[in-house]
């Protein structure tokens, strides 16, 4: 049973976490900037609760080199004060972080009950017929990649689609994903005019 008629609870094409070892990649540090970032960050947590600072850790990962390697979380786990096997766990509990190289743009489109009633996985099937790739995959260009996610909590303006886990755009059709395409080969992340999270 499942709210979408074309992927059904439980097939393997299914985006959902679970432990998946990330490549070790090449050696990786963060950069001055963002071991910067990453300390006033951790100034917000009591120094016995540095750990909690691991989310942003990989945020910032995925900021400087798109996706987590082995290497990225060893690193993360020295600089944050806990085991390489905490920081896997988490990477590996939330859709969020990638252990696998995607494209400049994630867009990932809401299947939950009210986007799926009014059309999601026609918007997926269109973004999938114009970038040549499966939900899941990246286009041959490495620029965009397609991913169906759960409820993106924006229900009354389904269907949803978020890029980069930080614009949605609302009220999607296949028309509009088409125009979102396009706007972003033509003028980039200007493109992204959705509603925004606020970093305050
Ligand atoms: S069901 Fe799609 S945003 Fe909630």
């Amino acid at each position: 049973m499942s709210f979408h008629p074309q992927m059904p609870y439980g097939t393997p094409q299914w985006h959902r976490s679970e432990r998946v070892l990330a490549d070790e990649g090449p050696p990786f540090a963060f950069t001055p900037e963002n071991r910067q970032k990453l300390e006033e960050i951790a100034s917000h947590y009591p120094p016995e609760r540095r750990v909690s600072a691991v989310l942003p850790a990989l945020y910032l990962v995925q900021e400087q080199q798109t996706h987590l390697t082995g290497n990225a979380m060893a690193h993360v786990a020295e600089v944050i004060g806990c085991s390489r096997a905490h920081v896997e766990d988490v990477a590996s509990y939330y859709v969020m972080f990638f252990t696998k190289p995607v494209g400049k743009y994630v867009l990932q489109v809401c299947r939950t009950l009210a986007c799926a009633l009014n059309g999601a996985e026609h918007v997926t099937a269109e973004l999938c017929r114009q970038l040549g790739v499966a939900p899941g995959g990246t286009d041959a260009a490495g620029e965009f990649t397609v991913m169906e996610m759960e409820c993106l909590g924006a229900c009354d303006r389904a269907p949803v689609v978020m890029v980069n886990n930080e614009h949605w755009h609302e009220c999607q059709s296949p028309e509009a994903i088409q125009a979102l395409i396009r706007d972003l080969r033509e003028k980039g992340v200007a493109a992204l005019t959705g509603c925004h999270h606020t970093k305050e």
